[in-house]
């Protein structure tokens, strides 16, 4: 597979020697970064150390005005498998927003057809501008990404919201928005995972023990594949795995409008533990123990994601999937759930085996075709298969 492609375009600021850092790291992931510094940029970095550090020419306004020859800036636009802009000043965001044109940096920015990432970087002030909010607002809506800004301490003195995110979380976003190529590229998915909090007071709930590993190695999986994945996730404590947007939700009702607002999608998966009931009402204050010796609690369902998706009239997914965690009767439970529930298939594993929290998992897939066993004992193994199983239903 070729190497990805990055254009790099370093605006001027304090913050401009942390692209340094972010050079260094698309390198190190084996990826081509090709940097444009923009004049502002030039007193902050050398062209000499980001050429070091990538391995390229650098290119510059003086390029722009006597190199065109040897590479035009339509090409520099074109040839990057993603525009990164780090950081985003204020007048580089006001000049893509405005469709301006005066530098080398604004020329590849209205050039390329290229998706475009920013990382911002300003004084508090002027990310809060109204002038900068409205060119945000545009730049969202002409389909440009963004990381950041973050809020701390700046090197003009003050605090807030303006900071460059960290090059880390920039080389995050980075695999994030670069174009899949895989046997799932163009697919969008909805996978639920990991358990719901449901609240009795501000400080006290009910939960499951649900883990999230076995919905997070799918959303690893299938991002590997090149589908969009959205992981709408509980409480737990895992990171996101690459290249997947993840919503965070905690109770039901949350989880159940976070999947509805992401259709139309072509696949679901409800791996999620969703807690069929909530406490009917949630104390605004922490409730203190009495003297009664018990007490008693009102819980009400909670709808069900998985039949409200399989069952939806207009945007059902052409392939819902869900999961059955058992401790008995597996399969008659299974042929139960997938009757009910409307979906194409139920996977089935016995969670009597110590499954929840650890690696391994011991499923089998029950379709109309009948049950199939999954290879393998690791939730991994599940996530592969399922990989197999979706690129098939939807060839
Ligand atoms: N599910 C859901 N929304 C709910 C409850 C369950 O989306 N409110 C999904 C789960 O994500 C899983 C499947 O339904 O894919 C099965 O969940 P499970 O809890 O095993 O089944 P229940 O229908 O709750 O039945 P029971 O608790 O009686 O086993």
């Amino acid at each position: 597979m070729d190497p990805k492609r990055i254009l790099l375009i370093v605006g001027g600021g304090i913050a401009a020697y942390k692209s340094l850092e972010l050079i260094r790291r698309i390198k190190k992931a084996g990826m081509d970064v090709r940097v444009v510094l923009t004049r502002a940029a030039q007193e902050f970095v050398t062209p000499l150390s980001a050429a070091a550090l990538s391995g390229d020419k650098v290119y510059t306004d003086l390029f722009d005005l006597t190199d065109e020859t040897e590479m035009g800036h339509i090409a520099l636009s074109r040839q990057a498998d993603l525009v990164v802009v780090a950081p985003a000043t204020a007048d580089l965001m006001a000049k893509a927003a405005q469709g301006l044109v005066n530098d080398l940096a604004s020329t590849v920015l209205l050039a390329t057809d290229k998706p475009v990432l920013m990382a911002p970087a300003m004084n508090v002030r002027m990310w809060h501008h109204a002038a900068t909010q409205r060119n945000l607002a545009q730049l969202k809506a002409d389909g440009v990404h963004f990381v950041g800004p973050e809020e701390g301490d700046m090197a003009c003195g003050e605090f807030g919201l303006g900071r460059l995110a960290e090059p880390g979380d920039i080389f995050a976003a980075i695999e994030n928005h670069l174009p899949k190529s895989g046997a799932l590229n163009g697919r969008k998915v909805v996978i639920t995972a990991g358990p719901t909090f449901e609240p009795l007071d501000p400080v006290r709930g009910l939960t499951n023990r649900s883990s999230g590993r076995q919905g997070y190695a799918i959303a690893e999986r299938l991002a590997r594949e090149g589908a969009d994945v959205v992981l709408v996730s509980g409480p737990v404590s895992l990171d996101t795995p690459s290249g997947v947007r993840r919503v965070n939700v905690e109770t039901a009702l949350a989880m159940f409008d976070a999947v509805h607002a992401e259709l139309p999608a072509d696949v679901f998966i409800g791996v999620a533990a969703v807690a069929d009931w909530r406490p009917r009402e949630a104390a605004r204050e922490k409730q203190k123990k009495t003297a009664e010796p018990e007490m008693t609690v009102t819980f009400v369902k909670n709808p069900d994601i998985l039949e409200a998706v399989s069952k939806h009239l207009d945007l059902r997914p052409r392939v819902v999937i869900g999961f059955a965690a058992e401790t008995g009767s597996l399969e008659d439970y299974a042929r139960a759930k997938l009757a009910s529930k409307g979906c194409d298939a139920i996977i089935a594993n016995n969670v009597a085996e110590g499954v929840f929290g650890s690696a391994h998992n011991h499923a089998t897939l029950l379709d109309l075709d009948g049950f199939t066993p999954i290879p393998g004992d690791t939730k991994m193994d599940v996530a592969d298969f399922l990989a197999a199983y979706i690129q098939k239903k939807l060839s």
